[in-house]
C-alpha cells in the first residue's frame, strides 16, 4: 500500500501483489491494473496531495488524461459529486470503468473516451480541473481549460518536469494565472493554479 499524501491510499494489484485494503484508511482507491500498467507514478502522487486542498464537498471536477480514473476516483472519495473522467486511449477505458466500480463511485464518475478538448467544453462549467499530461498537451489545452473553468476554479496540472517549471511559469503567467501551491519530488513539478 502506497501512502501518497493525506488521506488517500493507492492500492494495486500488479506491482504490489502483497497489497491489502486497509479499512481503515477513511479514503481510499483499490485499483485493478492488470490493463493498465501506470499503477502509480510520482505525479500522480502529487496531484493527490494538491488536490485535498482544492476539491471541495459537491464539486463538478473533469479530470483531463483520467488513464486508470485514479484521479477521479480520488477526487469522487474527497467529495466531487460529478466527475468526468476524459482519456483518449480506447484501452484503457474498460479499466478506468471497472476501478471506478470497484471504488463505488459510479454515481460520482462518468468515464468519456475521446479527446479532452473536444469533450471539455460539453461537461463546461467545472470548478476544478486535474490534468496530469505531459507538458506540450497541456500548453495546448489551456485555452480549453480556461473557457471550462468556473469564476473561483482551480487547476492541477501535473506531468510537468522539474527543468520545465520556469517555461511553464510563464506560459502560465501569460495566460492570466498564477500558481498558488507548488510539488516537487525528483524529476516532477505539479502546481495548483487559479486565475
Ligand atoms: C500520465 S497519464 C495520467 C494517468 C492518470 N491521470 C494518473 O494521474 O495516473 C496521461 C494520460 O493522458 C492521456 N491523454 C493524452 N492526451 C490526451 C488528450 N488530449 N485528451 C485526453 N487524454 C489524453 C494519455 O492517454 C494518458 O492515459
Amino acid at each position: 500500500m502506497l501512502r501518497a499524501g493525506g488521506e488517500i491510499f493507492i492500492l494495486g494489484e500488479r506491482g504490489f501483489p502483497d497489497a491489502k485494503v486497509d479499512t481503515t484508511a477513511p479514503v481510499f482507491a483499490a485499483l485493478n491494473t492488470k490493463k493498465v500498467l501506470t499503477l502509480y507514478h510520482l505525479e500522480t502522487g502529487a496531484v493527490i496531495r494538491l488536490m485535498q486542498s482544492v476539491v471541495r464537498a459537491g464539486d463538478h471536477v473533469a479530470d483531463l488524461g483520467s488513464g486508470s480514473a485514479v484521479l477521479a476516483i480520488a477526487a469522487a472519495k474527497l467529495g466531487a459529486t460529478h466527475v468526468a473522467a476524459i482519456e483518449l486511449d480506447p484501452d484503457a477505458i474498460g479499466n478506468a470503468e471497472e476501478n471506478v466500480e470497484r471504488n463505488g463511485v459510479g454515481d460520482a464518475v462518468k468515464v468519456i473516451e475521446g479527446d479532452a478538448a473536444s469533450l471539455l467544453p460539453l461537461v463546461a462549467p467545472v470548478r476544478v480541473i486535474l490534468a496530469n499530461i505531459i507538458s506540450s498537451v497541456l500548453v495546448e489545452l489551456l485555452p480549453s481549460m480556461s473557457m471550462a473553468l468556473a469564476d473561483d476554479g482551480q487547476m492541477i496540472l501535473s506531468g510537468i518536469l522539474f527543468s520545465e517549471r520556469e517555461g511553464m511559469m510563464r506560459e502560465l503567467a501569460d495566460s492570466g494565472w498564477r500558481v498558488i501551491a507548488e510539488d516537487h519530488e525528483e524529476m516532477w513539478w505539479s502546481a495548483t493554479v487559479a486565475r
